[in-house]
C-alpha cells in the first residue's frame, strides 16, 4: 500500500475546490450512506427468501366494513392490558382474556357492555396468549414463556407440556380442544421468544411447529414442522380437520385428523389481505380470522426482499423501526374457507382475535386496554 502511494497525485491544497455550499449537501448524503453500509455489514441477522406462493395472491371478501371502529364499544376499558385472546364459556356466560401482565381475567359482560365485571382470575407468571375451553370446564392457556398450561375450574395451574422431540417451545401461541380431548396447538418459534417475535418475521425462516397433546397418555406429538410463525388453531365442526394459520405466509392450512386423509395437509385459505393471528369457529358456520395488520406495501416489499428486512432489522435495533401496522381487522370465512366479510379500520393495529358471542364480535388485541365489541348486522 505504502508504495502505491507514490503514484497518487500530490495532495490537494488545503482549500477544497468544492464550494462549501456543495460540500454540505454532499456530506449530508454520504454520511448516512456510509453509516448504513457500516451498520449493514455488522448486522448479524441473515434474512432468508420466503416461498413465493405465499406472497403472490390476495383475496377479497364480498362484504367489507373498512371503518369498524365506528359504533364499536370498549368492554372492560382500562381494566386489562392487551387481552390477546377472548374465550367464551357458554355454560357460565363468562369470557376469559389473557393479558400482558400475566393475568387471565374473567369478564362478565353486561348487556350495555359498559359496566362489565372484570375479575383477576389466575396469573400465569408469563404472558397468556391463546385460550381454549377444555372438556372439564378448565381453561387451556398457551403461554409463550411457560408452554401449554391447564388452569382448572378452581384456578389451579398445571404445566401440560413445554417441549417436543427434545426441542423446547419458545412461543406457545394458540390451542383448540377436540371433542375426544386432544389438544391441538402451535409453537410459533423455537428460536425467538415472544418479546423477539418481530425478529422471526424479519429472518424469514420457518421455526414453528403444529403439535398435539393427548391428556390421556400425556404424549406431545409434532404434526407439522418448518412452519412460518404458526399461530391460531381451530377445529372443523365435524372434527375432520384442524386449521392452523401461518402468520408470515398470510394463509391458513388444514390438517386432517379423520378419514383416509388423516395426517395430510392442504390449504384452507391463502392470500389473506393481512397477517392472520387467532382463528375461531362460531358454531354457526363461520370462522373468524384476526388479521394483526393489513397487507401493506412496506410489509409486501419487506417479505419479498431479504435486504429490506435486514434494513428494517437495523432500524429495529436502533429503536427506529417505522410503524408498519394498520388496517388490522377480522376476516370472516365459511366452513369451506370462502370469504364472507372483512371488518377492519385504518386506525387499528394488532387485533389478535375475533370471537362471535350472540350478535356481537368481541375482538382481543396485543396492546389495547379493552376488548373491542362490534354489533354484527
Ligand atoms: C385440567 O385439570 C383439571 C383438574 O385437575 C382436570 O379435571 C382436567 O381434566 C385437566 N385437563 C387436561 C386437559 O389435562
Amino acid at each position: 500500500m505504502s508504495e502505491s502511494r507514490t503514484d497518487l497525485p500530490p495532495p490537494r491544497p488545503a482549500k477544497s475546490s468544492l464550494k462549501p455550499s456543495l460540500t454540505v449537501p454532499l456530506l449530508s448524503i454520504l454520511a448516512p450512506i456510509l453509516a448504513v453500509t457500516v451498520l449493514y455489514r455488522h448486522e448479524p441477522l441473515d434474512p432468508a427468501p420466503l416461498p413465493f406462493e405465499g406472497l403472490s395472491v390476495t383475496v377479497a371478501a364480498p362484504r367489507e366494513n373498512g371503518r369498524m371502529l365506528r359504533g364499536a364499544e370498549m368492554v372492560g376499558a382500562g381494566r386489562m392490558v392487551g387481552p390477546e385472546d377472548v374465550a367464551y364459556d357458554p355454560a357460565s356466560g363468562d369470557i376469559y382474556v389473557g393479558c400482558a401482565d400475566g393475568w387471565v381475567k374473567r369478564v362478565r359482560v353486561s348487556d350495555s357492555g359498559g359496566d362489565s365485571a372484570v375479575e383477576d382470575w389466575v396469573n400465569t407468571g408469563g404472558r397468556p396468549l391463546g385460550l381454549a375451553l377444555g372438556r372439564d370446564g378448565e381453561v387451556i392457556v398457551c403461554d409463550p414463556f411457560k408452554g401449554l398450561l391447564n388452569v382448572s375450574k378452581d384456578g389451579t395451574m398445571e404445566l401440560l407440556t413445554d417441549e417436543a422431540e427434545g426441542v423446547k417451545f419458545k412461543l406457545t401461541d394458540a390451542a383448540a380442544v377436540a371433542r375426544d380431548g386432544t389438544i391441538y396447538f402451535t409453537d410459533a418459534s423455537y428460536k425467538y421468544t415472544f418479546k423477539e417475535f418481530i425478529w422471526d418475521f424479519l429472518e424469514g425462516r420457518p421455526h414453528g411447529r403444529f403439535l398435539s397433546y393427548d391428556p390421556a397418555t400425556k404424549e406431545t406429538r409434532v404434526l407439522a414442522r418448518d412452519l412460518y410463525f404458526p399461530n391460531g388453531v381451530a377445529l372443523s365442526p365435524d372434527q375432520s380437520f384442524v386449521i392452523f394459520c401461518e402468520t408470515v405466509m398470510r394463509w391458513c392450512k388444514r390438517y386432517y385428523i379423520n378419514g383416509d386423509r388423516t395426517g395430510h395437509i392442504d390449504t384452507f385459505i391463502h392470500g389473506l389481505p393481512g397477517y392472520p393471528d387467532n382463528i375461531r369457529y362460531d358454531g354457526e358456520g363461520h370462522y373468524w380470522i384476526a388479521l394483526s395488520t393489513g397487507k401493506s406495501m412496506s410489509w409486501d416489499l419487506a417479505l419479498k426482499h431479504p435486504f429490506i428486512r435486514k434494513a428494517i432489522a437495523i432500524m429495529e435495533r436502533l429503536n427506529k423501526r417505522p410503524a408498519m401496522e394498520k388496517n388490522s381487522g377480522i376476516f370472516q370465512v365459511d366452513t369451506e374457507g370462502k370469504p364472507v366479510a372483512h371488518y377492519y379500520d385504518p386506525k387499528l393495529s394488532l387485533l389478535s382475535s375475533g370471537t362471535k358471542i350472540g350478535d356481537y364480535l368481541y375482538c382481543g388485541s396485543l396492546h389495547y386496554p379493552h376488548i373491542l365489541r362490534l354489533k354484527l348486522d
